[in-house]
């Protein structure tokens, strides 16, 4: 969910629709606003920030405080009801909210049995009229009303709360879900990340969790839920209103697939020698004698990141012979893992905020292991959790399906591989310096697959109407393959499932024929005559390849119903290659579809839910 919110001089409502607009990709299934004046307007509805604005018309949009949210669903189904902001029952606090209160039913409760009513299914409206009865019944103001239903509170929240009697401020909490404040000259903007607030000011404050902030236009308070005070720390923001446009791209995703030579050179500048003799990644030099010593390391991740991470696995194993586990997050923490103090961790996370990552390395933290972070947004909560980190500096990633951010995570992996090979002794100088030369010359080599959009968009024709497709490889084009099958059925709604091409034959295999279209992943490398086999298995069951290949392939060209090509490149590099021509695959395939590319149904970009 995204929040958006303004104290100050000007009129709140069209700074709260375009920042809504501009945070739509963390969830849009509802939206809503309050705008709070002598009286207060609170406008919601399910549906996008667009519908929003339509629901706005013609009424009331007056004042210069306010507060917007843009939802996706957790307790309860999208509908007008649920929609935030909540307002107490008495209509004396308004709400806004990110996160999960886990006791709510709870706390539910014990409102019903002193006489509340509640019109949503939501966790917001409960603690909306926790923080209500508290200020009735003890006589207190707002912001100490706030406090003290936040001690009762269990789970997560970014919350921006407003009371009627106190109309001339907001009151933010943080505990798990991002609150970023920009600081403008007498007004104060307040958002789940900076993507809103960068047109107005580069000044912002990151919350920290357990903090509260009571803003009012000209001053801004900010102390513990324990009510101590607290200095809060400006810092400027690294961020362009530039990077969060769409230029002349008609969708985020398709943008974002055309910067990754640019954000892979942005991931590896500064931290390749000129002469490519060397790698360093000053963020981990601290920890580097754990990292070469540990016993294994295990890679926490979601979703793309989580791909990312089989990568790795193969990566580390490959170039600096340490036992990886790869873990999806989620697994990992309610499972009483073995996590012992030589073992470390790495967590990839695009945002920073993966609610269960950042759960994960909580608890491997306790266990007394190193945490690196591999994340992308500066700031975020994940590197705030670990003891070091690189940060893959891809940019702003707005369209839900994960593209550059996943080829900086890959160009980071490989990176660390590398340099951990090399410390370690594993690797020679020579193959050292070869692997960092073509590392070098993956952006170039990206531009050349580019260029062949035009021709993937004619396959992507072919293959639209599918309704199942299967994505194989091996080796480090294993997790290639399920990070393709993971980008089509995100945005084009097709069943895709990515599999060891080896594999195939132990259940996919049935699944081939005529109608089944196969995407291979088969460039050189020492696999290579092995997954020539797999494609003759598939047809000769009739089966469509689309395969990945080498430039000048000449014999799969022969066996496949369609070839992309790749320029010719190491096994280890060849993930950073092959899986472009896939982005573009579901980018057209879901375009032609009339899907909803940037924002697949369902989806969030960043997931700050358990
Ligand atoms: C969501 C997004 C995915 C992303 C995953 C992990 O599911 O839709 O694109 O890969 O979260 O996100 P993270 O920010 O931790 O990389």
């Amino acid at each position: 969910c995204g929040i958006v919110a303004y104290v100050g001089g000007r009129t709140a409502y069209p700074i709260i629709v375009k920042g809504l607009q501009r945070l739509e990709y963390r969830g849009y299934d509802s939206a809503g606003l309050a705008l709070i004046n002598s009286e207060v307007n609170v406008y919601k509805c399910k549906g996008k920030v667009k519908d929003l604005e339509n629901h706005a018309k013609g009424k009331s949009i007056s004042g210069s405080i306010g507060m917007g949210h843009t939802r996706w669903a957790t307790h309860g189904e999208p509908s007008d009801n649920n929609a935030h902001p909540h307002v107490s029952q008495n209509g004396k606090f308004i709400v806004v909210h990110n996160g999960i209160i886990e006791n709510y039913s709870h706390l539910k409760k014990e409102l019903v049995s002193r006489g509340y009513t509640f019109q949503s299914e939501t966790d917001t409206e409960v603690l909306a009229n926790l923080i209500e009865n508290i200020y009735i019944n003890k006589e207190v103001n707002a912001e100490m009303a706030v406090r003290l239903a936040l001690t009762k509170v269990v789970g997560a929240y970014g919350l921006v709360i407003t009371c009627t009697d106190e109309k001339d401020q907001l009151i933010a909490a943080r505990k798990g879900s991002p609150l970023v404040i920009g600081v403008g000259d007498n007004e104060y903007f307040l958002a789940s990340d900076a993507t809103p607030i960068v047109e107005y000011t580069d000044q912002v404050i990151y919350m920290n969790d357990e903090e509260v902030a009571i803003i009012k236009k000209d001053k801004l308070t900010l102390k513990s839920i324990q009510n101590d005070a607290l200095k809060p720390k400006i810092q400027k923001v690294d961020l362009t209103i530039d990077e969060i446009d769409k230029g002349n791209f008609e969708h985020f995703m398709l943008k974002e697939i055309y910067e990754q030579p640019i954000s892979i050179e942005d991931t590896f500048r500064g931290r390749i020698a000129m002469d490519h003799s060397k790698i360093f990644l000053g963020g981990i030099s601290d920890v580097m004698p754990q990292l070469s010593q540990a016993r294994r390391i295990i890679i926490a991740a979601c979703g793309t990141s989580w791909h990312a991470g089989i990568v790795g696995e193969y990566l580390f194993e490959e170039f600096a012979r340490i036992p990886v586990e790869v873990e999806y997050a989620s697994e990992f923490r309610y499972r009483n893992p073995i996590i012992n103090e030589d073992d470390v961790i790495i967590a990839i996370s695009q945002s920073g905020e993966t609610a269960d990552t950042l759960a994960a390395i909580k608890m491997a933290k306790e266990h007394g292991a190193t945490i690196i972070g591999i994340c992308n947004v500066a700031g975020s909560s994940i590197p705030r959790e670990t003891h070091a980190g690189v940060y893959t500096h891809a940019g702003v990633e707005i369209g839900v399906a994960s593209t550059k951010a996943f080829t900086s995570q890959v160009t980071v992996l490989t990176m660390m591989a590398l340099l951990l090979g090399k410390t370690k002794g594993h690797l020679k100088d020579s193959v050292y310096k070869e692997l960092i030369n073509e590392l070098t010359q993956v952006p170039d080599k990206i531009r050349a697959i580019l260029k062949a959009e035009t021709d993937i968009k004619q396959i992507a024709d072919t293959y639209k109407d599918a309704n199942n497709a299967l994505y194989l490889g091996r080796g480090f084009l294993f997790p290639v393959a399920l990070e393709g099958a993971l980008k089509l059925k995100e945005i084009s709604y097709i069943h895709a499932e990515g599999y060891p091409a080896a594999e195939m034959k132990h259940g996919p295999i049935a699944l081939i024929d005529e109608n089944m279209p196969v995407f291979v992943l088969a460039t050189k490398d020492k696999s290579y005559e092995k997954i020539v086999s797999n494609i003759q298995e598939v047809k000769a069951r009739n089966g469509k390849v689309i395969a990945i290949v080498t430039e000048g392939d000449e014999v799969i060209k022969k066996m496949a119903d369609h070839v992309i090509e790749v320029p010719d490149c190491h096994e280890a590099i060849a993930p950073l290659l092959t899986c472009v021509p896939l982005q573009f695959i579901s980018y057209h395939i879901a375009v032609m579809r009339g899907c909803n590319v940037d924002q697949p149904r369902n989806l969030a970009k960043s997931v700050t839910v358990e």
